[in-house]
């Protein structure tokens, strides 16, 4: 490489607010590719609800402004440094080469700098994954975040491809991209799958993803489907990103000894948490990031091995796809949670 400097195009903003208000398509200058690292021509991004949150201030506080945005993508090497730096990952299996299909991995790559809303950006070769052969850009950049936060998720509830069979796992908000990545996970391992959405409009899609799907919109709708459900029985894990007036329901329907994931708190409200019967039933609760594995190599390579292995039985839903350069409406879009799994932008749109 030259020691030119590399002109991208990157959606940034200057201070919190709504994404038509406070992002701009802006010139960024990237240094050539250092020791270790690549540069990427991206194909296709990957929406998440964490980049409608981190605009407004309601994510993880931004490092530093102006900030880009953005975490998951697909796309193509174009250039290389010179080999150091960490290296390629174990789990990269295909050689990093120019020409090379990849995938950024989430919570690896410098979201401030570097956030995937762009058209060229360079990463440390250890932030890219391999995107399954027969996978579109569309769904290569639809699965990694789904595959880190529910493999991840599902591990820690104890459900696992050895000990799926036989459990039965409620999914709540389950129409996000992420509910469809665990429901198909899951359901390929074996688990009886339980799913809801506060839209009976997506009741009909979800109960082809679940075993069984139904309403719930607040604390005592979702006691009822779980009751009915299960026959009274209860979930033995439960995966939830909703908290506050779920919190009890789900502590009050849980089976003795399971086991009950938060992995956001899409509401920001406060979660009450009932003591009394997290004793009483014996329950485990437990909270989750992506950054558990992040910070475990072996976790992280077992959860990055199951994204391949069931690459056929987890192909993610693609809700819509949208131009990248209309970002900051395709974000508003998925403001209003009307889609069922995974908006993309494509940057060639
Ligand atoms: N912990 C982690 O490391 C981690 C990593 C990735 C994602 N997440 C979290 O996982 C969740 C799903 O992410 P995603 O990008 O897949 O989201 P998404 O596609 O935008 O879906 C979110 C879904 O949540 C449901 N929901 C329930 N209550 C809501 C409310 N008050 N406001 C808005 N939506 C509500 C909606 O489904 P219905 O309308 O069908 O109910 C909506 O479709 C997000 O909360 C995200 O922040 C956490």
């Amino acid at each position: 490489m030259s020691e030119q400097t590399i002109t991208s195009h990157a959606w940034q903003f200057d201070g919190y607010g709504r994404p038509d208000e406070v992002l701009n398509w802006r010139p960024q200058s990237l240094s050539p590719p250092g020791p270790g690292q690549a540069l990427v021509r991206l194909h296709a991004i990957g929406m998440n609800r964490s980049e409608f949150n981190y605009v407004q201030g309601r994510y993880q506080p931004a490092r530093a402004f102006p900030s880009c945005i953005g975490q998951e993508a697909v796309g193509e090497i174009v250039a290389q440094g010179t080999p150091g730096g960490d290296g390629p990952a174990p789990w990269s299996k295909s050689p990093l080469e120019v020409g090379a299909r990849v995938a950024l991995l989430p919570g690896r790559i410098d979201l401030c700098s570097t956030g995937a809303y762009r058209d060229v950006g360079c990463y440390p070769q250890n932030a890219l994954l391999p995107v399954p052969e027969d996978y579109s850009d569309a769904e290569g950049a639809a699965l990694w975040m789904g595959v880190l936060t529910m493999g991840g998720a599902l591990e820690l509830a104890g459900i696992t491809p050895e000990t799926a069979r036989g459990k039965t796992l409620l999914v709540t908000a389950a129409s996000s991209s992420m509910g469809v990545v665990v429901l198909k996970l899951a359901r390929a391992w074996g688990a009886t799958t339980l799913a809801t959405s506060r839209s009976a409009a997506k009741i009909s899609m979800l109960s082809t993803l679940a075993d069984q799907a139904f309403v719930a919109h607040d604390g005592d709708s979702l006691a009822a489907g779980i009751a009915e459900a299960t026959g009274g029985a209860g979930f033995d894990a439960a995966l939830d990103p909703v908290g506050a007036a779920f919190y009890p329901a789900l502590v009050s329907s849980a089976a003795i000894g399971a086991s009950i994931v938060s992995y956001e708190l899409i509401t920001g409200q406060d979660t009450p948490l009932p003591i009394a019967k997290v004793m009483i039933k014996d329950l485990a609760l437990r909270g989750y990031t992506i950054y558990r594995p992040l910070r475990q190599p072996a976790l992280l390579e077992r959860i990055l091995g199951w994204g391949l292995k069931y690459a056929a039985d987890i192909r993610p839903i693609i809700a819509g796809t949208r131009a990248l350069s209309d970002a900051p409406a395709a974000l508003e879009e998925l403001g209003r949670a009307e889609h069922l799994g995974k908006l993309i932008l494509d940057c060639n749109k």
